[in-house]
């Protein structure tokens, strides 16, 4: 080859090469999350000698008052933990319905789903949000609990709106104009905040400053518990006293699987998350897809596959395990994935129609947002937390300052029809008083000879477990640093509508050659926006999704 070439081909490769995003590296301590000002606060109390579970109350507090489109007090969540000595503990304060919930709430006169799970008061689950990060930090925090609120309670006094929550703001107008607290607060009765303008919120910080005398109890006893069922009773809202009163945070086992000597802790049911992405995992790891190459038409299409033969289990199969028995064995059984696999044609996109669910005679016993948080000892917190729907169910309460969510729809309102996130689920996720409606958020850790390698999770409804997947395939199956792991482009397959997604970035050649296995190809925005940490060489590698405004940080 010619000197002349040898300096093209060099130049090139140093051109694709700064073409790529570099993850944020540090050496001791990185936050990942949605919004700057959390990702600093989280930063700021490592550096003063916190503990990642320190650091993620309050960033989660932060996020309420800087990221209200999903941080929040009126939702709920989970948070996965791992002890730099390896102790794990996956916490579950996602929200539960209320005690005056039944099967058909939903339904008009003629069985109709009204809109009524999605928008207004009684949509509205319990919020599980402050006892969980109490819970948290009385098992694992080293802070005092009011040192964490304190960075909330001064971005409440007032902080500068970017130009990502002006622009929010002015998208979610027509929900947020229907309730009068919500126009008031967040739209400024229709003066709309500009990029620059302080969002203050002296409701918001009264509130938390009670959180951090009272802790837990003010939120599910005292003056907040009162003033929150007081108003859900003038507003026809089904949440009591009561409700509040008997809220309680479940420690559960994350679940455990393995990819290719890879080892993976992630979300249980009440999450479908987990389940997902080990199924997947279980489908593809012996297939040899990865061949192909990463965003090759037929790798897409088999991943698209499993993705398709899991959502079929998801709609029949996963709920709350404290109500429905989830037959996890058997869905992650090694021969049934087998089958599954089996199953999937290379060159042939499989009906919708002629999937279903795994048949299991044994029984047995948009808006979301996630962080993930490693401290300098090496304990990390991934942590995934939702009011459901952008600004919930539009409604802040007044006097309290915090909008309430909309997780009542993440059930089958009625079995059959899809929800807002165009699921298909099934009788096992029903509702029922005081269960838990299924999610799909899917924080989740992944280990390599035993040591921390990965933490990684997403907020996007049903498409949480997909693009969660596909940033740890790009990883290990694609070498794909984390960053480019996260910032190429992503697909969905939710079995139900028959249809596979994609974002911008496929080749035009690309999407031919999935149509012609019989793909029904359809655009979408995002398949999630994905915050992950991997430890590379000796640093923390952080990387923050291109999709959204958040933003990487540490030390
Ligand atoms: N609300 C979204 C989820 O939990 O899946």
């Amino acid at each position: 080859m010619s000197r002349t070439c040898k300096v093209l081909l060099l130049l090139l490769a140093l051109v694709s090469g700064l073409a790529a995003r570099h993850p944020v590296r540090e050496r001791k301590a990185i936050v990942v999350a949605q919004e700057p000002h959390a990702t600093e606060v989280g930063v700021d109390v490592l550096r003063a000698g916190g503990n990642a579970v320190d650091a993620a109350v309050a960033v989660a507090f932060a996020l309420a008052v800087t990221y209200p489109v999903a941080g929040n007090l009126g939702g709920g969540g989970f948070l996965l933990y791992r002890s730099a000595q390896g102790e794990t503990e996956f916490f579950d304060f996602r929200e539960r319905a209320p005690a005056a919930a039944s099967r058909d709430m939903y339904l008009d006169s003629s069985g109709n789903l009204t809109r009524e799970s999605m928008i207004g008061w009684k949509a509205a689950a319990v919020p599980g949000t402050v006892h969980g990060l109490e819970t948290a930090h009385k098992k694992y925090g080293s802070k005092p609990w009011a040192s964490l609120l304190a960075p909330a309670i001064k971005l409440a006094y007032g902080f500068p709106v970017s130009y990502a929550l002006a622009e929010s703001l002015r998208f979610s107008a027509k929900l947020l104009d229907r309730f009068p607290e919500s126009r008031r607060i967040f739209l400024r009765d229709g003066k709309y905040f500009e990029p620059g303008d302080k969002l203050v919120q002296p409701e918001l910080a009264r509130t938390l400053q009670r959180l951090a005398r009272g802790g837990a109890k003010e939120f599910y006893e005292g003056e907040t518990a009162r003033k929150l069922a007081a108003e859900m009773k003038a507003n026809g809202g089904l949440i009591t006293q009561e409700d509040l009163r008997n809220y309680r945070t479940v420690m559960r086992r994350p679940l455990e699987g393995s990819y290719k000597g890879y080892q993976i802790l992630t979300a249980p049911p009440p999450s479908s998350g987990g389940v997902g992405i080990l199924q997947m995992m279980g489908m593809l790891e012996p297939s040899g897809y990865e061949k192909y190459g990463a965003g090759s038409a037929a790798a897409i299409h088999f991943v698209a596959e499993t993705m398709r033969r899991y959502y079929a289990d998801r709609s029949e199969h996963l709920a709350d395990p404290d109500f429905h028995p989830v037959p996890l064995s058997a869905l992650l059984n090694p021969q049934y994935l087998a089958k599954r696999r089996a199953s999937i044609r290379p060159d042939r996109a499989t009906p919708s129609d002629e999937v279903k669910a795994g048949d299991f005679h044994l029984p047995e016993s948009a808006e979301t947002t996630h962080f993930s948080i490693v401290d300098p000892a090496g304990n990390a917190v991934a942590l995934t937390y939702t009011i459901n729907g952008g600004y919930g169910n539009g409604v802040t309460v007044p006097g309290l300052g915090f909008l309430l969510n909309n997780e009542m729809d993440d059930f089958a309102a009625k079995p059959g029809v899809p929800n807002m996130f165009g699921l298909v689920q099934g009788e096992a996720n029903a509702i029922q008083p005081y269960k838990r409606p299924l999610s799909s958020m899917t924080p989740t850790i992944v280990l390599k000879d035993g040591k921390l390698f990965m933490v990684v999770g997403a907020p996007g409804g049903s498409r949480i477990i997909t693009g969660v997947l596909q940033v740890i395939l790009n990883v290990i199956d694609f070498g794909m640093n984390v960053q480019e792991a996260i910032d190429a482009p992503r697909f969905h397959h939710q079995w139900r509508p028959d249809q596979l997604s994609l974002e911008s970035g496929f080749s035009p050649d690309t999407i031919e050659l999935l149509k012609q296995r019989g793909h029904q190809i359809r655009s979408i925005p995002n398949v999630a926006l994905v915050e992950a940490i991997v430890v590379e060489n000796g640093f923390l590698a952080g990387g923050s999704d291109r999709r959204a405004h958040g933003k990487a940080a540490g030390f």
